[in-house]
């Protein structure tokens, strides 16, 4: 018998009956196989509301639509993703400032007690079960370049990704431990960090640190956080099958705050928008990154993340204040300008009003406010 689910809970090995919303312009997909990733990419992020799966031909589904039958309220997870935020940003800047001293430490080679940061594991980790969306939404905001900054936001995103993908709570203590440590190795290379050769060597670095400091699976990840899908990653150039799954994770994590950092072009000064660096990952995923962790990383933080700038079809502006994981292409949003990016009196959007192919509500490009000398995050708090 078929069963109807989310295309979010779709996952591979699922037998694709159909899909589709029945429209003239996008009628259903009669696919009657296994769908390839790169399809349940497609399914996933098309705006199909529903996928009929035949569990007698393939993965039973039954794990995966657990959990989302709970109605979307845009207002509430509004205030409840403020709320958490709030709290986050507290945590973030204390933690930030415990892990410069330990890594101070490190550096000195004085003292390789690591358990300074378990108080901050477990605030990650507490913070995530509480609001998945909350730390990886204030690492795209809170953009300080320093190694201990970037660890913490790398640290909240794994460990977010980890909640996503219904990892143990054992396992998303280690992402998160494995962030905070993931580049330590960066503190041995010192002054030649311009050097592209040396600072290939931070991971084994990193790893000869800790060695017997941390647990196995954390220290892993260490090691193999610049480590590729394709086997193009460094220092082993592993295979996806031979690298452990906290390293695929924090891997992630870790080359989406770099793109944050680091503009399309060498010469550029500012770093990615959220939106053009979740572009690039999804790009790259199943070459670079696993599609899996790719896609439950889009549904996390929406395929226009928190604070983004975009231009509606009416021609005014709005900046994204929430996202929906059961919705990734139509946020909550709050439209701020007129089409000549004037202020005008707020109005908050949510994701039902986008539906319809007409509307013109809809989200017609994302764009980098910072040329436009826009501070989007006041219009989130
Ligand atoms: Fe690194």
């Amino acid at each position: 018998m078929l069963k109807k689910i989310s295309p979010l809970a779709l996952r591979p090995g699922m037998y694709v009956h159909e899909y589709g919303v029945g429209s003239f312009n996008d009628p259903t997909v009669h696919l009657h196989r296994v769908p390839t990733a790169s399809e349940i990419r497609e399914i996933m992020l098309s705006g199909t509301k529903a996928v009929f799966i035949d569990p007698a031909l393939g993965l039973d589904p039954r794990v995966a639509i657990q959990g989302l039958a709970a109605p979307y309220d845009p207002l509430a997870s509004a205030e409840a993703l403020r709320r958490e935020i709030h709290v986050a940003r507290q945590s973030y800047d204390a933690s930030v400032r415990i892990l410069k001293d330990v890594m101070s430490l490190l550096q000195q080679a004085r003292n390789l007690d690591i358990s300074a940061i378990e108080p901050i594991v477990d605030e990650v980790s507490a913070s995530v079960f509480r609001n998945a969306k909350a730390g990886p939404s204030l690492a795209c905001l809170a953009r300080a370049p320093d190694l201990e900054a970037h660890s913490m936001r790398v640290a909240f995103m794994a460990a977010a990704l980890g909640v996503r993908l219904e990892l143990s709570e054992e396992t998303v203590k280690k992402l998160a431990a494995a962030g905070l440590l993931h580049d330590v190795g960066k503190l041995r290379i010192g002054a030649l960090r311009k050097n592209p050769r040396q600072m290939r060597m931070h991971p084994v670095l990193g790893y000869k640190m800790l060695e017997a400091s941390i647990h196995r699976d954390v220290l892993r990840a260490v090691l193999e956080h610049h480590e590729r899908a394709d086997g193009t990653g460094y220092p082993r150039g592993l295979s996806l099958e031979k690298i452990g799954d906290i390293s695929r994770i924090v891997g992630l994590a870790n080359a989406y705050d770099r793109l944050l950092a680091s503009g399309p072009a060498k010469e550029s000064k500012e770093g990615h928008t959220p939106h053009t660096a979740l572009s690039r990952l999804y790009l790259q995923s199943g070459a670079g990154f696993p599609v899996v962790e790719v896609a439950a990383f889009v549904r996390l933080l929406g395929v226009y993340p928190l604070g983004s700038l975009v231009r509606l079809h009416d021609g005014r502006y709005a900046v994204v204040v929430d996202v929906s994981e059961e919705a990734p292409l139509r946020p909550t949003m709050r439209i701020a300008f007129d089409a000549r990016l004037k202020p005008i009196p707020s109005q908050i959007i949510a994701p039902f009003e986008l539906e319809g192919e007409n509307s013109p509500l809809q989200i017609k490009e994302c764009l980098d406010p910072r040329p436009l000398r826009l501070d989007t995050e006041r219009f989130i708090f």
